[in-house]
Formats: structure tokens, sequence, C-alpha cells
């Protein structure tokens, strides 16, 4: 790695400053779980193919809560049947060696970063966790997990009677909801977290921007909050992208284009030496 990332690194891990780690599909595309703007992300009901971006919705929701529910149902096998890869393990010896100062963002909603070991207290997940749910009437804010005996569906697979009883909340009767943020939604602090991000962001020295092609408002404000004060951008990508180009607008910031595993654990390689010289 370049010597002034790794003179930086060294520095700000020597210092008392935070630092806050912002992960995309990038990080989990290395565990099988496919990027959400790729061609697999694609779901047909009928004769018609839908978008996620269609699917992903409200709108969609309350039209047809039953394919909205396959198709999550089809999500959570695939995460489920996912690993964590070095990119989640790296961030997690990242939190073992700098506790309360060290924040992680992520936009996946697969779980995979506290499957790994990261504490859920310092993990914000921004759009939620699939394997997770809540009243889609509101009736409360109360989050409750994915009921044990609702499994994973293949494609085509038709909900049972057991499944939607079991997708049903548990105050009101009416239908559960995946705890997600949709496209059609807005962030909030309750369920997504987003003042603690941008105070998170007010506060950092240094923002790790991992696998995220920057199309969410969030992690935009997080990263432009970050640049505004100062703070030091590095982008790890295996591509340009908006965050490389506002990193490289600093005389300070870094784009790293690699795979996630690979550059995170160099990085935390680089964190330990600067700590135990
Ligand atoms: N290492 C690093 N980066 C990678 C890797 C990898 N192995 N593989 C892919 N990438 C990069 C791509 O170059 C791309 O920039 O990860 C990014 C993935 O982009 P998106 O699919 O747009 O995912 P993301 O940025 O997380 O999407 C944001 O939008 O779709 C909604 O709510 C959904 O959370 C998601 C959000």
């Amino acid at each position: 790695m370049d010597s002034k990332i790794k003179s930086t690194l060294t520095n700000i891990a020597r210092s008392k400053e935070s630092i806050t780690v912002l992960t995309g599909a990038g990080i989990s595309a290395e565990s099988g779980i496919p990027t959400f703007r790729g061609p697999e992300g694609y779901w047909t009901v009928g004769s018609k193919e839908y978008h996620p971006q269609e699917m992903a919705t409200l709108e969609m929701f309350q039209k047809d809560p039953k394919e909205v529910w396959k198709w999550y149902l089809y999500r959570m096998g695939i995460c489920r049947r996912a690993q964590p890869n070095a990119g989640h393990r790296a961030i997690v010896n990242m939190e073992k060696l700098f506790g309360d100062r060290l924040t992680l963002i992520t936009q996946n909603v697969d779980n995979l970063h506290l499957r790994a070991g990261n504490s859920p207290n310092r993990t914000y997940q921004i759009h939620g966790n699939i394997f997770f749910i809540r009243c889609a009437a509101e009736c409360s804010a109360t989050v409750y997990p994915l009921p044990p005996e609702v499994v994973p569906k293949d494609k085509g697979e038709e909900l049972t009677d057991a499944d939607r009883q079991k997708l049903t909340c548990p105050q009101c009767s009416r239908w559960a909801r995946p705890h997600v943020l949709w496209f059609d939604e807005t962030y909030n602090e309750a369920h997504y977290r987003f003042y603690s991000s941008l105070t998170a962001a007010q506060q950092t020295a240094l923002l790790l921007i991992v696998g995220t092609s920057g199309a969410t408002n969030l992690p935009n404000q997080v990263a432009w909050e970050v640049h505004q004060h100062g703070g030091v951008i590095i982008d790890i990508n295996i591509e340009k992208n908006s965050f490389s180009k506002l990193a490289l607008s600093s005389q300070r910031g870094f784009f790293i284009q690699s795979t996630s595993s690979r550059a995170l654990e160099e990085i935390v390689h680089i964190f330990y030496e600067a700590l135990n010289p």
C-alpha cells in the first residue's frame, strides 16, 4: 500500500480520534451475495420482470404483500447460506483494536457484519436487516426477529398458510413487513439510526468507504460531512465511483482500487502495527 496512505492510517490509529467505516453491497459480493444493481436482482411475477427498485417499495408491498414476502424470503435464503468473508472479519478486528472509537455504518441488510462479530450498538444498519420484522401498519415501532418457523423460499415457491400466520404483527394481527428501508421511504433515527450516523460523521477523523456505488442519500451526507470538516476519506472499490472522486478532490483523501477483503486486511494490519510497534 502507498506509503502516504500508510502514514495517514498510522497517525490516526495512534491519535484518540474516531474512525467510521461505511459499507455497501460490494463487501458482501465476496460472500456470494449479488449486488443490488447487478442482473441477478430481477424478480418475475407472471410474465413481468421487476427490478429491485420496484420490488423494494412500500407501494409494491401495499399492492401485493405476498409477492414481496416471497422475494424477501428468497433473498433471505441467499443471505443465510452466505458466510462472512475476510473483509467482514477485518472490520471486527478494527473494532477490537479501537472499541468505542469505531462506528460501522452499513447499507447491507444481510446481517453478515453482526454474524462476523461486530457489536450491535456500534453497527448502524441504516437500511435495516432482513432477519427482522415489524408491523406494516405501524401499530407500534417494535422490531421482532423473523420467527424461526418461517424458512427461506426458492424462486416460484408460494407462501404457506403457516407462513402467512407467522408473518403477522403479534400485536394487531395485520401484516408484518421486513425491517428494511424501502426506496419510497425516508430515513429516521428510531429504525435506521439517521441522526446517529450524521453525528458519527461529524466526529470522525477517518472515513473508510467500502464497496458502495453512492446511490443513496444518507451515505452521501455522511461522506460530505466528513469532507466538509476536513476528515480523511479513503474509498475502497473495484471501480471508480462518486466517493472516489470526493476522496481525491481533497488533498487528504485516497482511492484504493481493490476488492474490499484485500484492502481491509491490509489496513487492519497497518492499524495493528501502529498500535503495537
Ligand atoms: N470489493 C469492493 N467493491 C466491490 C466489490 C468488491 N469485491 N464488488 C463490487 N464492488 C462495488 C461495485 O463497484 C459498486 O460500486 O460495490 C458497489 C456496489 O454497488 P450497489 O450494488 O449499488 O450497492 P450499494 O452501494 O450498497 O447500494 C446502496 O441501494 O440498492 C439499494 O438499499 C440498497 O443498500 C442498497 C443501497
